[in-house]
């Protein structure tokens, strides 16, 4: 038991979009790993939520013909429910939209601006919309944004700059001595180069021309930048009210702030700049996972490819579309993923495979009046799969887990148990399989909760008796 305070974040995602696979792949995986800290004994707090504000989706709210207000509850409304669906255990679920969030965010610019590294300057350049960033003609590809492949727009306007340049070296040294963290390496390569090569430009914190935002409290003709009002959620979603060097509960420092590549490089700039401008604590890490295709494409509505939680969750069940999303890519890699390449996972890991190997296992104990008294197992004494999640490494630890049920399979084919006549030799095989299989389900408690619960249910009776089907096979 390590009993030490555990704090993750996802990050908050925009409301301009239901949620899709893609949110739920971090969603789940902050989970689980929010859920092993607990078992191991950590005090833990994982937050998620909601990204409400800015131009991208006051446009949205505008082309729906709701009030900005009524469409981000809307859509803040969805998010919520499928963390319920996906059973995320988050201690709290921040919007941007909330009364305290605002407050603390005007008071922590305020306090910025007074310290002079909030100044007023004009700013011009590219801007993406979808990106909600300003580009460099260096991130565009043939003149356009790699990622949304739009045409960024000109613009210029009277802004509140915020004076990043200022904290260049001392995020760079704070990376090269990895006291800030950034995760996989390649990432953290990427981002070294940026700074060696491109280095830090102020940055345009506040915006003329989008009324749905948060006022800049000494200038309300600007509202706050979407990006410097998002950030701030990881120490809100605790409870700061925006008070500078402290204030914060005891959860902060961050230990992982997950997220994609597509929003690595802002979390490696604008927000530990804006921390140490507050004389704030930095995350220890912040882990980028790969993104996801769909069967070789982009994940988009035009192309109607777009898989809801939802539509896992009725094809897969709960503890199988969070198996699915977390064995299916090595975490960190970039993932091709669609129903062909998850059926084929669900019967032979789950179906065939542990589902499988608990029934035979409970059925023979209960027809063979078998008793057992297994031990208790603690999660932290599997060493590699331990490790294999504290690296992140999600994919391993269930191979891990995989290779366990494999061996029973084998043991179990090879020595036939149902053949045996001597009560005596069935229990000699059995029992050992039997506290393999105990230990799968305390193994699989992060990932799987539900399925856990049942095989550890079922295998910690004295007499254990058949189990009922944990993952039916899928009907084509
Ligand atoms: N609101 C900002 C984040 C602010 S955090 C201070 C934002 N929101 S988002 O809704 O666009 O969510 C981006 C995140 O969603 C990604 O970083 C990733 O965690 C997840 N994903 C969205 N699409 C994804 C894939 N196709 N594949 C994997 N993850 C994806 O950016």
């Amino acid at each position: 038991m390590s009993n030490n305070k555990f704090y993750i974040t996802t990050p908050i995602y925009y409301v301009n979009a239901k949620p899709h696979i893609g949110h739920t792949y971090t969603s789940v995986a902050a989970d689980c790993l929010a859920r092993f800290h607990r078992l191991i004994g950590d005090e833990v707090f994982f937050l998620t939520g909601t990204d409400e504000h800015g131009a991208k989706i006051e446009e949205k709210a505008r082309e729906a013909g709701m009030e900005p207000k009524i469409f981000v509850d809307g859509i803040a409304a969805q998010f919520k429910e499928a963390w319920q669906l996906m059973n995320i255990s988050n201690d709290n679920f921040i919007r941007t939209t909330d009364e305290s969030h605002k407050a603390a965010i005007q008071k922590a610019l305020t306090f910025m601006h007074e310290k002079g590294d909030i100044y007023l300057g004009e700013y011009k350049g590219l801007y993406c919309r979808g990106c909600e960033q300003f580009k460099s003609e260096k991130d565009l590809v043939d003149g356009r944004c790699p990622d949304h492949k739009t045409v960024p727009e000109e613009m210029s306007e009277k802004t509140y700059m915020f004076k990043m340049s200022k904290y260049a070296d001392e995020i760079l040294a704070r990376i090269e001595s990895g006291e800030f963290e950034i995760l996989p390496m390649e990432r953290r390569n990427e981002i070294l180069s940026f700074y060696k090569n491109e280095g830090l430009n102020d940055v345009s914190f506040s915006r003329e021309n989008v009324k749905w935002g948060i006022p800049v409290p000494w200038d309300e003709s600007q509202t706050v930048y979407v990006w410097a009002d998002a950030f701030l959620n990881y120490l809100t979603g605790l409870g700061w009210d925006g008070a500078a060097n402290g204030g914060h509960s005891k959860f902060w420092p961050a230990d992982v702030h997950f997220m994609s590549r597509d929003i690595i490089r802002v979390h490696a700039t604008i927000w530990p700049a804006m921390l140490l401008s507050l004389g704030l604590e930095l995350p220890k890490k912040i882990f980028s996972h790969g993104f996801f295709m769909i069967d070789g494409q982009k994940m988009s509505k035009s192309l109607g490819n777009v898989i809801s939680p939802q539509d896992l969750v009725a094809r897969y069940g709960v503890d199988a579309s969070r198996y699915l999303l977390l064995a299916a890519v090595p975490f960190g890699n970039d993932g091709d993923i669609g129903y062909a390449k998850f059926d084929e996972m669900y019967n032979a890991h789950l179906a065939n495979g542990i589902g499988n190997l608990a029934a035979r296992v409970s059925n023979l104990l209960e027809t063979n009046g078998i008793e057992t008294e297994l031990a208790e197992v603690e999660i932290s004494d599997f060493k590699e799969y331990a490790a294999a999640i504290e690296r992140l490494s999600f994919d391993e630890a269930l191979k891990i887990v995989n290779a366990m049920v494999s061996a029973a399979d084998m043991r179990l084919t090879e020595t036939k148990p149902w053949k045996m006549t001597e009560k005596s030799d069935v229990a000699g095989v059995l029992v050992p399989i039997a506290q393999n299989i105990l230990s799968i389900g305390y193994l699989l408690r992060p990932f799987m909760p539900e399925a856990a619960e049942k095989i550890i249910k079922a295998f910690s009776e004295k007499q254990i008796r058949k189990i009922e089907p944990l993952f039916l096979r899928l009907v084509k």
